[in-house]
């Protein structure tokens, strides 16, 4: 997709469509009000015969409209005037997109950065704009196969940028846009692809070609190897798969030889049954989401590599199936973890902890500036949050503020969870130093404190998105997030 920023007047625009806004109450936008009187008033007329009353998301497409250049014009509805805000410009866009991918239009100008959005400015209504168009255009039907609509003949996006001049600032945030929106694609192409397919190995092998493709150095820990490190925990996850566990180690160098690198360690369970601990029936196809922490990491480095941040960056994923079976780890096993400290795993089904906690032990060899674990890692997160913010819980309070101000920027938002010493007390064991799971209230917090036990000495931040990294019901998929917030994140850091 080509994107390009450009002034000039609305009606003179020579393209496939134009889109404008209508705010509710039929209330035209400032383009659509320049359409409309180039036009003899013929777009309100259009309007007020009542086809579209401008609630958010709705689209009307109308052809050749008196005496404007272009062969049609795409009317979004935006919403409440006095409500809009940063998601709803996105929905609006989203929703162009959708529209406009059902017609012939191969070209398309886009009129919404007129609009004011909560006072962000126009750099970052671009950036958000092409990531809405991305997210508009997005399919996942390579599995399909007749894949419904092969011919897109949306080719070019041209955000109409009033009458000021086209800005180096604009093609920055195009840019920018471009590289974040295709790590996010990258990450719900992997989220996407079922169980069968996106094995440990297929994972690998994906990392492998990201290196490739960006000249960074990729590391594959085999059985063999995470045996010798002792990692006896993402070891027991393991067991019960014949599918071979892999730790994926991926070394982008962007900034000075030895300067101290960002880690990224990603939650990498490429199905998760509960194991022993089975899971029930019901919705258990989206347990092939658990590897959307690993999916995010690939995507932000992708992301990192495209914008060339002068920073290092190492991201780890731990890759594994988590199913039962007769070697399979069983409620009540003690294991030794890399760092030495035993573990009772009484729950199966906390197993996202369990190859977290090796990966956070052996990440440390790499003396990270900070450590930023991503992981679907409870179902408490999502009761507690829902799908629109990520659980974020940090040892460090400027750390946290970084990560949040990164989310916000990123419009991909997470909120902060309590990590007081005083929830500690829940994970307690007769018989190993800790278990795995305490006695269920505030799941997703006790999650966060047992990974606390094994990064002490670093600054860390610990995502929970398991609400966030994919949707259920009709619009079932990996949403891609945070790669934003982590492309912010890691561009923050490199500024
Ligand atoms: N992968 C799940 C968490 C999850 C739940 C992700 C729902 C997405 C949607 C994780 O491995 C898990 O099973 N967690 C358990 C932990 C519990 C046993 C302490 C959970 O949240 O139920
Ligand atoms: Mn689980
Ligand atoms: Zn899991």
């Amino acid at each position: 997709m080509e994107f390009r920023v450009k002034g000039g007047s609305p009606w003179k625009q020579r393209t496939g469509c134009v889109v404008v806004g209508l705010y509710e109450g039929r209330k035209l936008s400032p383009a659509a009000a320049a359409l409309d009187a180039a036009s003899g008033q013929a777009l309100g007329a259009i309007v007020q015969r009542g086809d579209l009353e401008g609630e958010l998301g709705t689209t009307l497409l109308l052809h050749d409209v008196p005496d404007v250049a272009c062969e049609r014009v795409l009317l979004v509805g935006l919403g409440r005037k006095r409500d809009f805000h940063e998601t709803s410009y996105r929905t609006a866009l989203c929703a162009a997109v959708k529209a406009l991918r059902t017609t012939g239009a191969g070209e398309a100008t886009i009129c919404l950065n007129e609009l004011p959005v909560n006072g962000r400015d126009g750099a970052w209504k671009i950036e958000q704009g092409v990531l809405a168009v991305m997210e508009g255009l997005y399919r996942f039907d390579s599995l399909k196969s007749k894949p419904p609509d092969a011919k897109r003949a949306l080719k070019k996006v041209v955000f109409h940028v009033g009458d000021g001049p086209e800005t180096a600032a604009g093609e920055e945030a195009i840019a920018r846009g471009q590289a974040i929106a295709e790590g996010v694609v990258l990450a719900r192409d992997l989220g996407n692809l079922p169980g069968n397919l996106c094995t440990p190995t297929y994972l690998a092998d994906q990392a492998r070609e990201l290196g490739k493709r960006h000249g960074f150095k990729v590391k594959i820990l085999e059985k063999k190897d995470l045996e010798k490190l002792g990692m006896g925990a993402f070891l027991a996850v393991a067991r019960g798969s014949p599918q071979p566990p892999k730790l994926i180690v991926m070394e982008y160098q962007g900034g000075a030889s030895g300067a101290q690198p960002v880690a990224l360690v990603g939650k990498g369970l490429t199905f998760d049954t509960g194991g022993i601990s089975i899971k029930p029936a019901h919705e258990m196809d989206e347990m092939k989401f658990d590897m959307c922490g690993a999916a995010s990491v690939f995507g932000a480095m992708h992301a990192a590599a495209l914008m060339k941040l002068p920073i290092n960056v190492v991201g780890i994923v731990p890759a594994t199936e988590n199913m039962p079976g007769g070697d399979a780890i069983k409620p009540g096993d003690i294991v030794a973890t890399m760092s030495g400290q035993t573990v009772e795993i009484l729950d199966t089904d906390a197993e996202g902890r369990l190859v977290l906690c090796d990966a956070l032990t052996y990440v440390q060899k790499y003396k990270p500036a900070v450590v930023v674990d991503v992981a679907t890692l409870t179902g408490a997160i999502v009761t507690a949050l829902g799908h629109i913010a990520t659980g974020m819980f940090c040892n460090d309070d400027a750390l946290a503020r970084e990560v949040l101000e990164a989310g916000e920027r990123a419009w991909d938002r997470a909120w902060r969870m309590p990590l007081w010493n005083d929830y500690q007390d829940a994970l307690k064991s007769n018989f190993a130093d800790f278990p795995n799971v305490g006695p269920h209230a505030a799941d997703a917090v006790i999650a966060a404190c047992f990974l606390s036990r094994f990064t002490a000495r670093l600054p860390w931040v610990h995502l929970d998105i398991a609400g966030t990294a994919s949707r259920s019901g009709a619009d079932k998929g990996a949403t891609g997030r945070p790669v934003a917030l982590l492309a912010h994140f890691l561009a923050g850091r490199a500024s």
